[in-house]
């Protein structure tokens, strides 16, 4: 009697033991699965708190298979990250020597070009065709492509039937593909930023370039070569390697708007580590520095209405001095155009 109501104990402890284990075995699984979802690029969950946001789709080229459509994909975000080994002056097939510095595109569109205000690319064929100022007319996103071609790298017009062009516009492609149909997304170009009401004080960028940026690019603002590569570990602020002075980052306001959201390299949007007025003054300091420049620029901005106030190089249809619109104060620039023409000016 005895002997059975134990052997009974014991069978009911161990059907306990089981499912115990069963359960925790079960539980393991779960949060292993959870994990890996949550091993995506998570970069920017915060922008929106749900895990459905487009920052969390999965962008990784390493899930991509072989066949012909992945491959021109996985070649267009290597041409993207890496683009000196492939494209650069130096390129061992001299045919692709496109740009003309050492730039990647994955310098200033940060995270292969996913991360929120650092004019990420998800989402940006559909924004395409587009009215583009800068030329005045409606434009493909291959000429945008070569907009950055030209400036950005300081390079020359990729054909649009190139090889290279079509696999970065499947790169690009691919990254839109959760995208609303307009492209509109939250994070879109560059954070907002408070433009002080005054000139940039050259003096206060340059202290803030020694004790903050120097660590990376350099004291001459030359950056550092990853081994055995092309490609920059920390790119360059300024001369022959860096852009030209055609460039959307030649803009005080676009430079001091990215710097704010991610540099010392590590910031996002939601920890800026310098604040407007820092991030403005340093912007200033950076592109005062000798660069590349760009020929015919006098014929940007057919319709000079168009053209942002902190575009460096004239010919403007205001009379306020080229120093002015390089290092502002830009207010009263912007107040002029708002008051003589109605025209909302931002950057
Ligand atoms: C020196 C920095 C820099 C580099 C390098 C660079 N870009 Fe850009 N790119 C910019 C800036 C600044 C803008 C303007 C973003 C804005 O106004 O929101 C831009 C805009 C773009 C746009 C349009 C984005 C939009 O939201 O409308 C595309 C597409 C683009 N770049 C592609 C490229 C490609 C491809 C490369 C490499 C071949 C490249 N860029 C290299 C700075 C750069
Ligand atoms: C911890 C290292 C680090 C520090 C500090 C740092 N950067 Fe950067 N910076 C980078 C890296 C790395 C990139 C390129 C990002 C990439 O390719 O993923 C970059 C890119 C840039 C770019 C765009 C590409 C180019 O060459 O023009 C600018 C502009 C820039 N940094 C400015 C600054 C300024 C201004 C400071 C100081 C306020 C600064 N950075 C501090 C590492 C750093």
């Amino acid at each position: 009697m005895e002997n059975s109501s134990f052997r009974s104990i014991s069978k009911a402890l161990r059907t306990i033991l089981y499912c115990f284990s069963a359960l925790l075995l079960l539980v393991f699984l779960l949060l292993g699965a959870l994990d890996y979802s949550f091993d995506e690029p998570l970069a920017y969950s915060e922008i929106a708190e749900s895990p459905e946001n487009i920052y969390y789709m999965n962008y990784d080229v390493g899930t991509l298979g072989d066949n012909q459509r992945d491959q021109l994909i996985k070649y267009g975000y290597d041409l993207f990250v890496n683009t000196p080994d492939f494209l650069g002056p130096e390129a061992q097939d001299s045919i692709l020597r496109f740009t003309g510095n050492g730039l990647s595109c994955n310098n200033c569109h940060l995270l292969a070009g996913t991360k929120a205000f650092a004019a990420p690319l998800i989402g940006i064929v559909n924004r395409f065709p587009q009215y583009r100022g800068r030329e005045d007319k409606i434009g493909t996103i291959e000429e945008r492509i070569n907009g950055c071609m030209e400036r950005s790298m300081n390079g020359h017009v990729m054909p649009e039937d190139q090889h290279e062009m079509k696999a970065l516009v499947a790169y690009l492609t691919w990254l839109s593909r959760y995208s609303t149909e307009d492209g509109a997304m939250e994070g879109q170009g560059f954070v907002d930023l408070e433009i002080p009401e005054r000139p940039v004080n050259l003096e206060k960028g340059k202290q803030l370039f020694v004790s903050v940026c120097v660590e990376c690019h350099g004291p001459s603002g030359q950056g550092k070569r990853k081994e055995g590569s092309y490609v920059y570990e920390y790119p360059p602020l300024w001369g022959l390697d860096s852009y030209n002075n055609g460039a959307g980052m030649t803009r005080v306001i676009t430079a001091a708007q990215f710097i704010k959201a991610n540099m010392p390299f590590g910031t996002t949007y939601l920890n800026p580590k310098l604040s407007d007025e820092e991030a403005y003054d340093v912007a200033g300091y950076i592109n005062q520095q000798q660069r590349p420049s760009k020929v015919n620029l006098e014929r940007d901005f057919p319709n000079l209405m168009k053209k942002p106030v902190s575009t460096p190089y004239p010919p403007y249809v205001d009379s306020f001095s080229v120093a002015q619109h390089q290092l502002g104060p830009f207010q009263p620039i912007m107040d002029y155009y708002m008051q003589k023409h109605g025209v909302k000016k931002t950057k």
